[in-house]
């Protein structure tokens, strides 16, 4: 049977090169000449399976489900041992799975962290088993940036930015715009608020006259458009920006049934290029989408096989993406994979 001692020995030769192992050694002392050669430390076999553990938000989304599936069938199809959690949107449930694949000894452990703070404790723990940290789709805010190896994912802030200098030109600089947030405190619903603000400076008559979270799903943004629309500035919002299709997808149901036309009484801004946002686009209803690219497998298990074999590898992994109007959406939407 495998002691503790042994497991901990082995996450340290699988960790990355960048992430030192920090278990403490004693200083070497000479043999005596009488002692046996020391055992040699244990390797991993060659033909050994990697075991990645990975922690996931959810399910709150087409975006993530899509993104889910990519991880899933990207493992499966290099022969990883994948043991994959659902968080059902509460970081206090990544923890505990982060804290088991620890326990696990797995090679490499991958999280999309539902918020940003909070995760010193769990990743300094990590660091102790020499278990190397891969953050896919959003970043954690850590002041000790060697608790994770890199951060795969896109750079939200510019989402927010395309979404602002999509709309600046599709009003010709003027709306009262309806903002629906994501999941407070995560990456992304911090970043696409700045990244949009900082992209309609450039338009003054663009004023942002609501804003509220609808946490990503479609339910909620639908919920919480009916109260913007029902609001004393009801009458005057021209345009929504939303930070997920999910969102846009219910603002729209919410727009028909208050008797409007979504995507011409009211313009939509949304971010993700989910397949339904496509087909509301082709409906007219939606106007434009910023793609958000969630089919991240490939590129988290190729980081992890570079990390496991100690290669070096960027800070920072800044997946490619575009944005697309109603008038490309019936091509696009011909190769959309998600
Ligand atoms: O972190 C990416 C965001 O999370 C997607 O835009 C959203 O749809 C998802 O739930």
């Amino acid at each position: 049977m495998l002691t503790r001692r042994t497991l901990l020995a082995a996450s340290c030769i699988a960790a990355v090169s960048l992430f030192a192992c920090e278990r403490k050694t004693e200083p070497a002392q000479p043999a005596a000449p009488t002692a046996k050669p020391a055992p040699a430390a244990p390797q991993p076999a060659k033909d050994k399976k990697l075991r990645v553990g990975f922690a996931q938000i959810g399910a709150e989304s087409d975006w993530r489900r899509a993104n889910t599936e990519s991880i899933k069938a990207e493992a499966a199809a290099r022969g990883i041992d994948l043991i994959f959690s659902d968080a059902q949107q509460k970081q206090e449930n990544q923890i505990k799975a982060i804290r088991s694949f620890v326990q696990q000894g797995v090679d490499a452990i991958a999280f999309a962290p539902v918020v940003e703070t909070g995760w010193e404790p769990v990743l300094k723990e990590v660091k102790q088993a020499g278990i190397p940290v891969i953050l896919t789709d959003r970043v954690v805010d850590v002041s000790d940036k060697s608790l994770y190896v890199t951060f795969i994912g896109a750079d939200f802030v510019e989402e927010g930015r395309r979404a602002a200098a999509w709309l600046g030109k599709a009003t010709d600089g003027k709306a009262m715009v309806a903002e629906l947030q994501g999941t407070p405190g995560s990456a992304p619903a911090i970043d696409r608020k700045k990244g949009f603000e900082e992209g309609i400076k450039a338009f003054p008559q663009i004023k942002i006259i609501k804003s509220q979270s609808g946490e990503f799903t479609r339910a909620k943004g639908k919920e919480v458009t009916e109260t913007f629309l029902k609001s004393p500035e009801g009458k005057q919002i021209t345009a929504l920006y939303s930070h997920n299709d999910d969102m846009a997808l219910g603002a729209i149901q919410a727009i028909e049934e208050a008797g409007l036309k979504p995507g011409v009484d009211i313009k939509i801004v949304s971010i993700d290029g989910v397949r339904a946002a496509f087909e509301a686009m082709v409906a007219g209803k939606l106007n434009c989408t910023v793609e958000c690219n969630p089919l991240l497998g490939p590129q988290l298990f190729d980081t992890v096989a570079a990390v496991v074999a100690k290669k070096p590898v960027d800070k920072r992994i800044v997946t490619k993406e575009s944005v697309f109007e109603q008038s490309q959406a019936a091509e696009a939407i011909k190769t959309r994979k998600y």
